[in-house]
């Protein structure tokens, strides 16, 4: 593994902010991480995958290290499913058009998410009515505490809404190596998330197909989310926050306009970007630091924006939807 010194991260976070690492290294295999001196480990600040979902709000003073793991394979099938593997450091978008391509279906409602594979557990990544665990089957991981590698199942990786045992307990301790999911042999169409099945009517699809299926969320995420290629940003910056129905109605007798959408074990999905949005924040700019004029949820660096200066815009919108809604939002993205 090749350790190189004041690396610039600008091209490997998707918000394009400019910060250094004091020390980086992509590595592309288990044997890497093996070889690198045990001394470093205590350093290393930050695992990179396709870096979308993280803020840098200065220079990392250790170690980063880049995953660089590929390939993708088809390790066990039957009547029903495949069992596909893929290396963590795969894009993510990808490895989506390399199963529509051979009909393994259960992950085209994810299409488009940008990022990597070994991103997807770490968050649960979701859209569309469809989230990673849906179709997660286990998943290797690198422990940096003892340098060995551990198996998780769909159990032992404690999915929830945007979450994992990865964020929380376990945080800052694995590297995931690889990723297993299950994908079917027959498509189980999801197309209740309304916008879906307005833009397959729009598209005048005959027959449903995976490929329609992920052509509808394509669209519907190019209208909507910006490219971080040509904008700088990570997807929603905050989750939407999730209430009892009861608070929900109190709610909503006050603001009418509020928009949920019934989630997990009863509770409500607040739509945060609505909120955002009554705040007066869609289309603010400040220097390069603004707030995405078709999604409110979504921040973005219009080019040298500091991490900085974003994350204390962050904190602005966080405090006026704290004010006008009493609700508290809790960010997505992983800040440094
Ligand atoms: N809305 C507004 N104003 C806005 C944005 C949204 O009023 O500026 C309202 C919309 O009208 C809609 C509701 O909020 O009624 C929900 O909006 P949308 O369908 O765009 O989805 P979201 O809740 O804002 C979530 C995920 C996205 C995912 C979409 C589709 C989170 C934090 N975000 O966004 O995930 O693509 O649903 O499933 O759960 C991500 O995690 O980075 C991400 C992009």
């Amino acid at each position: 593994m090749q350790i190189q010194q004041n690396i610039s991260l600008k091209k490997y976070n998707s918000f394009g902010i400019d910060a250094s690492a004091k020390y980086f290294a992509p590595f592309s295999s288990n044997e890497e991480l093996l070889k690198l001196d045990r001394d470093r480990w205590p350093t290393l600040r930050l695992v990179l995958g396709g870096g979308s979902n993280i803020l840098l709000r200065g220079e990392v003073d250790g170690l980063v290290l880049k995953n660089e793991i590929r390939g993708i394979d088809l390790i066990r099938e039957d009547e029903n499913y495949v069992f596909i593997k893929a290396g963590a450091g795969e894009n993510w978008h990808q490895f989506v058009l390399y199963c529509l391509q051979r009909n393994w279906a259960g992950v085209e409602n994810l299409s488009l998410i940008p990022g990597s594979v070994g991103a997807g557990p770490m968050q649960n990544i979701g859209a569309y009515g469809v989230e990673l665990k849906d179709v997660f089957y286990e998943l290797e991981a690198f422990d940096i505490r003892d340098l060995k590698v551990y198996n998780f199942s769909l159990n032992d990786c404690a999915f929830g809404y945007r979450e994992s045992v990865f964020k929380k307990r376990y945080r800052d301790r694995f590297i995931i190596l690889s990723v297993t999911l299950r994908l079917y042999k027959k498509p189980r169409f999801n197309t209740s998330y309304g916008a879906i099945q307005e833009e397959l009517t729009r598209m005048g699809v005959a027959g449903l197909s995976i490929q329609a299926v992920s052509e509808a969320v394509i669209r519907i995420r190019t209208s909507k989310l910006p490219d971080p290629s040509r904008l700088g940003n990570a997807g929603s910056f905050f989750k939407n926050p999730q209430v009892t129905e009861e608070k929900f109605n109190e709610l909503k007798n006050v603001f009418p306009g509020m928009v949920g959408h019934p989630g997990p074990s009863g509770q409500v999905k607040l739509a945060a970007g609505w909120m955002i949005e009554q705040c007066g924040w869609k289309g603010f700019r400040r220097g390069d630091a603004g707030c995405h004029e078709k999604q409110a949820l979504v921040l973005v660096n219009f080019g040298q924006a500091s991490g900085q200066e974003i994350y204390s815009l962050s904190e602005e919108i966080l405090q006026s939807v704290k004010a006008r809604f009493g609700v508290e939002l809790e960010r997505e993205v992983n800040i440094l």
